[in-house]
């Protein structure tokens, strides 16, 4: 893509009233982390995240999926933002309103400084019992298996697994945000996860102007303006070149 196109596309930006961003494992790739899609590496190559984020999978194995939690969390502890996470965090403040809206559960847009944020899968950070509902502490778990709460019912991290109903609050917010953006970034998601992959359709059909940034050019929901490449390198180029001058 052309200087050109990324300078026209900061005149959008930098003219909106109302941004809009959704986004995926594609942002924290350069942090360290594994896409959702990617082979996992290690012992846990030879399982399918689909296989290990369900109810189901918890109820037949509770300490398998509570060990591939561990290791999950073990990778998200040792990686930090990187500058796609950060260049978010600035756009809070200088865009009139923005919104950031992830699927992530790394926690990482948090700790980049984002405020506004809507986690519609939850923090692979926190922990809630199974049974009860109850949040439990975070210190001192173990990595083997899940704790029991008081209530006799298993720990589990608060994520949403596949099957699952996502936070009502937090996705009438996002779908709002996408209804009322005049600009909705789709930043490092592969768009097949529904509900959330809808809001992009949600966004178009009520007129934002919709960029899609991705190093796959086919991830690029049709209809949007794509930048094609990685997110570290091209949203803070973009937030730089609308809001620098
Ligand atoms: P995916 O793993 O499906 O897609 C990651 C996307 O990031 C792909 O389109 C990649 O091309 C793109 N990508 C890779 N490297 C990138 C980079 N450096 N910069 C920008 N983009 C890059 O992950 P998600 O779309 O987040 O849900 O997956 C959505 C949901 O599917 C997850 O939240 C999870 C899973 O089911 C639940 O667990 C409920």
């Amino acid at each position: 893509m052309t200087q050109q196109t990324l300078s026209r596309l900061a005149d959008h930006l930098r003219e909106a009233h109302h941004v809009a961003a959704l986004t995926g494992a594609g942002i924290s790739r350069e942090s360290g982390l594994p896409t959702f899609r990617e082979a996992q590496s290690g012992l846990w190559a030879r399982y399918r995240p689909e296989d290990l984020a369900t109810p189901e999978a918890f109820a037949r194995d509770p300490a398998l999926v509570w060990r591939w939690y561990a290791w999950r969390r073990s990778l998200v502890s040792d990686a930090e933002p990187n500058a796609a996470h950060y260049a978010l965090a600035r756009l809070e403040e200088e865009a009139p309103h923005f919104t950031l809206i992830t699927q992530n559960v790394d926690g990482l847009h948090r700790r980049a400084g984002s405020r506004q944020l809507l986690e519609l899968h939850g923090d692979i950070t926190r922990f809630r019992c199974a049974r009860c509902g109850r949040y439990a502490p975070t210190d001192d778990l173990p990595d083997e298996g899940p704790p029991s709460c008081d209530c006799g019912g298993l720990l589990r991290p608060d994520v949403v697994w596949f099957g699952e109903a996502l936070p009502g609050a937090e996705l009438e917010h996002a779908a709002e945000a996408a209804a009322e953006c005049d600009v909705f970034l789709v930043i490092g998601t592969s768009g097949v996860v529904y509900p959330a992959a809808g809001l992009t359709g949600i966004a178009m059909r009520n007129g934002a102007r919709v960029i899609s940034i991705n190093p796959d050019a086919s991830a690029a929901p049709a209809g949007a303006v794509q930048l094609t490449g990685n997110a570290a390198d091209l949203l803070p180029r973009l937030v730089e070149l609308a809001y620098s001058a």
